[in-house]
């Protein structure tokens, strides 16, 4: 009983411990990543990769005064324009802390880098760990789909239950990790 009970809270203490816990991420894992990439995509490729959540810190590594990093507007991200950063770095060892969900557009402030795909966007999680309501899952049967849903493959939809069998597998993987614990413990 009284190991049983302890097995619990070790538990409990385990999944919120991992749950709460931020993470500081280097930009595509090492420190040379913040260059004009050989495949113009790779960055964001990467981005994808990572779970970003409010509290995590991204860290930059590139050499001061070669390069910089802008965080600007969507359109500034897709248009390439330098001339109005919402916020300039350029120390070489850029740390950015994620302070609310959704997403973040960063262009390289050296002319002609962002246009050959040196950019970035993070999407950070919101709370409760989706990236926004799926309109489509909502929708209710009695609703017609268009045309274009009917006639479409429907890779479209496939996304949308991704990200809460993500995060519904994400805590699974923490209870297992504090199961496996206890069990080693005890
Ligand atoms: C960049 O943005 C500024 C301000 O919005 C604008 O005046 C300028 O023409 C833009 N430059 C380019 C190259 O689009």
């Amino acid at each position: 009983m009284a190991v049983s009970s302890s097995s619990s809270l070790l538990l409990l203490f385990l999944v919120f411990g991992f749950a709460a816990a931020t993470k500081d991420v280097l930009l595509g894992g090492k420190t040379d990543a913040w260059k004009i990439p050989s495949e113009s995509d790779s960055l964001n490729k990467w981005a994808q990769s990572v779970r970003f959540q409010i509290g995590d810190h991204l860290i930059w590594k590139y050499e001061a005064g070669k390069d910089s990093v802008l965080q600007v507007t969507k359109e500034d991200y897709v248009s390439c324009n330098i001339s109005n950063p919402i916020k300039q770095y350029n120390d070489g060892n850029t740390k950015v802390r994620f302070d609310h969900s959704g997403p973040y557009y960063y262009i390289s402030g050296e002319k002609g880098h962002c246009e050959k795909g040196q950019k970035l966007t993070i999407v950070v999680m919101s709370p409760r760990g989706g990236k926004s309501p799926t309109p489509g899952a909502a929708i209710s049967p009695a609703v017609a789909p268009s045309p274009a849903e009917v006639a479409g493959p429907g890779p479209a939809v496939a996304p949308a239950p991704t990200s809460a069998a993500t995060v519904l597998h994400g805590g699974g993987v923490f209870v297992a990790i504090g199961v496996i614990v206890a069990m080693w413990l005890f």
